[in-house]
């Protein structure tokens, strides 16, 4: 479910955390995708341990490439890159079809990013055009299964034996090998795919996505 189109169960969430605070009790709402700054500082502690990764391997990574959909990942991910001082880009592909117009979704982003900055006391401050997202691969809509997705996922799970999933990581692979092809990166840059996880999902739709 995308950060906007969720705003009634958003509602819904804060009516009843109103109502039981009128009942004297203490409810701490996480929201959709847990995407509030407290949430996105997993990703910020996620881009410390790249960084540990990359000086191991003797890694240059020019790109990071991942599914983004309410905004905790990416919006840890820029901050977290910044404190590291990384150098490369950070690229959301949106998975559901909200937000695209009039840097809507990005505004949210720098939001939560500006909060996980003030949380950590670190004097960052970010603007909407800090964050890069890609709305090409929406497809027919959240978590709706097509050929990008399906094809992604069984090519990666031939070819290296990872499983995605067909909500997030499937979409998000699939856009981005169209980008490869599109030679959307040079030949001599290095891509990071972020899995970000979800692989249960797989198991829900078994049928799409081995429907070949
Ligand atoms: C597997 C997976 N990947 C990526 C995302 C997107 O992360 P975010 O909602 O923080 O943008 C989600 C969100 O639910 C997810 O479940």
């Amino acid at each position: 479910m995308h950060w906007q189109s969720a705003s009634a169960t958003e509602q819904e969430l804060n009516q009843l955390a109103d109502q039981l605070r009128s009942e004297s009790c203490k409810p701490y709402v996480i929201p959709i995708g847990a995407s509030n700054a407290l949430g996105s500082l997993g990703y910020v502690h996620a881009m410390q341990e790249l960084k540990e990764q990359m000086r191991e391997q003797h890694l240059n990574i020019d790109h990071i490439v991942f599914a983004s959909c309410s905004g905790g990942t990416q919006a840890g991910m820029v901050l977290g890159a910044k404190l590291i001082n990384f150098q490369g880009k950070i690229l959301g592909i949106d998975i559901a079809p909200v937000g695209q117009f009039g840097n809507v979704y990005e505004a949210h982003l720098m939001k939560l990013s500006n909060e996980a900055a003030k949380m950590l006391a670190v004097k960052k401050q970010f603007a909407p055009q800090d964050f890069l997202v890609n709305y090409d691969y929406l497809g027919k809509g959240y978590a709706i299964v097509g050929d990008l997705e399906r094809e992604a996922i069984h090519l990666l799970a031939e070819k290296e034996g990872i499983l995605l999933d067909p909500v997030y990581t499937g979409r998000a692979f699939g856009g981005l090998l169209d980008l490869i092809q599109s030679k959307q990166f040079s030949k001599n840059e290095t891509v990071l795919f972020w899995h970000t996880g979800g692989t249960p999902a797989l198991f829900a739709q078994v049928e799409n996505i081995c429907a070949k």
